[in-house]
Formats: structure tokens, sequence, C-alpha cells
């Protein structure tokens, strides 16, 4: 039996975790031990607890209860307290996902005690050094054993910097978690409201730590009053409005962050898109909902050039110009694999470790 300790601490990790640590307990539960490690990154209730239960995630094993903080501060702490974990539990495998502070720190923890490293997302890239998303992307790559990668253009850009080995193309998680959970969660919310609407998230730290491209995109939103928004506020979104004294008009309900069954909800029966998370850019195509990006540079580039998402930045007139031209394409062709990369991800691990 090998031994795996998991490393998740932010939303979009419980999320992608689901799949793989759901298949650990149940079709590969003679094979592998999983000890499941929450950093504490986040820690409210609708930003962390309702995804292990609504979701069925086993719980964590050890929560680390790191909390908030700088990046340093918040690393720092993590990789002190990840390396205890890892000196008790001698894992076979340390496997981590995506690109948050907690992916970094796990990664990193593991490898200098020359642990083994999986990266599920590995590969992508938004050229965008300045994102601390970008810095924790590249740094673990660089570190990693097994590179788990979820589209061709990841498989690229590893190649250009001199990582082939460990290289593994796969399906994307996300397709897998939103198939498996449309089938398992009420697809309802009381958050759905009657008329049409355009479902909003906005909480990368390129734009709401900058009080001009936050105002930009706040103002493009307001201007947009025939228009219906949903937008479930992040913490860090609400902290920053605040501090900058902007607000949003009538037309956009604000409610609380929500589980991953709301989110469907919300995805499946909005118009189209509006957001700058990397998450929800994909499931605004899984569902086969047109999207418009904040942000300046996208890691799911596909779905640009397959003309289901547009890359708008923080610019009110910009923003306003795609919100009136919006269209659905005619094809959807299957990106991101058939639903089955947990598996992928598994079988491989078992032949390699
Ligand atoms: C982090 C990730 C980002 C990811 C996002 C997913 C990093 C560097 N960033 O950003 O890539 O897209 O998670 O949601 O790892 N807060 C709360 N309650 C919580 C969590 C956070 O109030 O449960 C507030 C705190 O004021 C905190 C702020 O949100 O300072 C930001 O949290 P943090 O974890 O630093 O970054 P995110 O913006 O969540
Ligand atoms: N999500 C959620 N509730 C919300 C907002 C997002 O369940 O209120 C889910 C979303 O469906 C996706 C994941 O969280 O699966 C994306 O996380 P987030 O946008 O926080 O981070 P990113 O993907 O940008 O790193």
């Amino acid at each position: 039996m090998k031994k795996i300790v998991t490393v998740v601490g932010a939303r979009p990790q419980f999320v992608k975790a689901a799949v793989i640590s759901r298949l650990i307990k149940s079709e590969y539960a003679g094979e592998f031990e999983e000890i499941l490690v929450h950093t504490g990154q986040h820690y409210d209730e609708n930003m962390s607890d309702i995804f292990f239960s609504e979701m069925d995630i086993p719980y964590p094993d050890v929560n680390l209860h790191v909390g908030s903080g700088s990046h340093g501060a918040m690393t720092g702490r993590m990789l002190e307290k990840i390396e205890e974990v890892l000196f008790a539990e001698k894992p076979d495998l340390l496997l981590v996902y995506g690109d948050t502070n907690s992916t970094f720190a796990g990664a990193f923890a593991a490898s200098k005690l020359h642990i083994p490293v999986a990266h599920v997302e590995a590969g992508l890239r938004s050229f965008n050094m300045a994102m601390p998303e970008e810095q924790n992307r590249i740094l673990t790559d660089r570190i990693s054993n097994l590179l788990f990668c979820p589209t061709q253009s990841a498989v690229d850009n590893l190649a250009h910097e001199g990582l082939s080995k460990g290289v593994y193309r796969t399906g994307d998680i996300m397709l897998d978690a939103s198939l498996y959970y449309r089938q398992s969660l009420s697809m309802e919310s009381e958050f759905v409201p009657s008329e049409s609407f355009v479902l909003m998230t906005l909480h990368r730290a390129e734009n709401t730590d900058d009080p001009q491209r936050l105002k930009g995109i706040v103002d493009a939103v307001n201007a947009l009053e025939s228009h219906r928004f949903v937008l479930p506020l992040h913490p860090r979104t609400k902290k920053y409005l605040e501090a900058a004294s902007l607000s949003f008009g009538k037309h956009v309900t604000l409610i609380d962050p929500v589980g991953f069954g709301g989110m469907l909800a919300l995805e499946s029966a909005c118009d189209f898109v509006l957001t700058d998370s990397g998450g929800v850019q994909k499931e605004a195509f899984f569902f086969k909902k047109p999207c418009i990006t904040l942000r300046d540079q996208t890691e799911w580039v596909e779905t640009v050039e397959a003309g289901w998402n547009v890359l708008v930045g923080a610019e009110t007139q910009t923003i306003l110009n795609a919100v009136v031209n919006v269209v659905t394409p005619g094809e959807w062709p299957a990106l991101y694999g058939s639903g089955k990369t947990g598996q992928e991800i598994l079988d491989t691990i078992s032949e390699k470790l």
C-alpha cells in the first residue's frame, strides 16, 4: 500500500481533491492510503467546510490552521508545519493541485526531504510573473516529479522550460468534478433568480488590489443596468471594495460564497459568465456558457481559441463592448478530456511509484 500525503488549502483545491480523494477511498482503496492535509489558507465555513460536507470529501486528517497573512508569512508557516507532517508520515508521494500558496508550500516541503511530488494542473502559464499564481506554478513544476498536464499547451509550456521527464497529458480534473457532482448534488439553489441573469465572480489579486482596475470593473457592471447579475462575493473582494469605497448597483445581487452545488446551479442557469477565476472560466465552458474573462491573460487558452471565452482585462469600455457582443459559438470541442482524469492520474501514479 502506497502512502500519499495530499496538501490542499484553498477553495479550488477542495473541488479538485474531491475527485481523487473520493477515488482513493473507493476504486483505489487497496492501492493507496491518503493523508489529507488542509493548510487552513481558507477557513470560513463557506470557503472550506461546506465543500467537505457537501461533496463527501474525506475530512482532513490534519488542519494546520495557517490562516490569512502576507505571502511570505503564510508560505513560511505552511512550510514549517507541512514538514512536521512529512517527518511523521514518511509518505511515498506528496500530491498538490493548482497554483496557490498551499500548492507551492506542499511541493517545496516535500522536495527538500526528497519525497517525490505529483502536481495536478502542471504546465499552465499566464506568462505574467507578477501574478502570485504564476510564481507558484513555475516553482512547483520545477520541483515536481510527476507533472499532470490538462492540455497540450501545458505540455508545450513545460517543454519550453526544459521539462519533459515525468510529464503526462491527462484531461482536466475539474471536468470530472463538474460531471460527477451535477449528478450527485442538488442543482437547485435559492440564489438562482427566476429571470435571466449573468453569473459573476471576482477575486484575483491583480483586480482587487489595484483600485483602478477594481473601479474599471465596477463601473462597467454598474453601467449594465439592463442586465441582472448574481455575484457570490469572495471575502478578499469584499475587503477591497470597502477599502476603495466602491459598491455595485441594485441590479447586482451580492451573495456570500456558495458551495459547489450552488455554483453548479448558477452556472447551469445563467446566460453567460463574467469572471476572473481560473476554474470558473472552464466551468462556463463545461456548461456551454460564453465567458467574459476579466484578465489580460488566461492559462486556459483553448477556451479563447474555440470562441467560448474572451479576455477583456479591467477596462470599462472593453468590458461593455464584450457584454454587448457576447455570442454562443456553434461548435463545442471536447477540450478537457472525458471526465476520467482522476483515474488516469491514479493509474499513472500506481505505475510510476
Ligand atoms: C487564493 C489563491 C488564488 C485562488 C484563490 C481561490 C494564493 C496566492 N492565491 O487567493 O490563486 O484563486 O485563493 O479562491 O494562494 N479570507 C477570508 N476567509 C477565508 C479566506 C480568505 O476572510 O476563508 C480573506 C482574508 O482577508 C485574506 C483574503 O481573503 O487575507 C485573501 O485570502 P488568500 O488566501 O490570501 O488569497 P485568495 O485571494 O483567497
Ligand atoms: N466556487 C464555489 N463557490 C463560489 C465561487 C466559486 O464553489 O462562491 C467554485 C467554482 O465553481 C470553482 C472553484 O470554486 O470550482 C474556483 O475557485 P476560485 O474561483 O476561488 O479560484 P480559481 O479557480 O480562480 O483559482
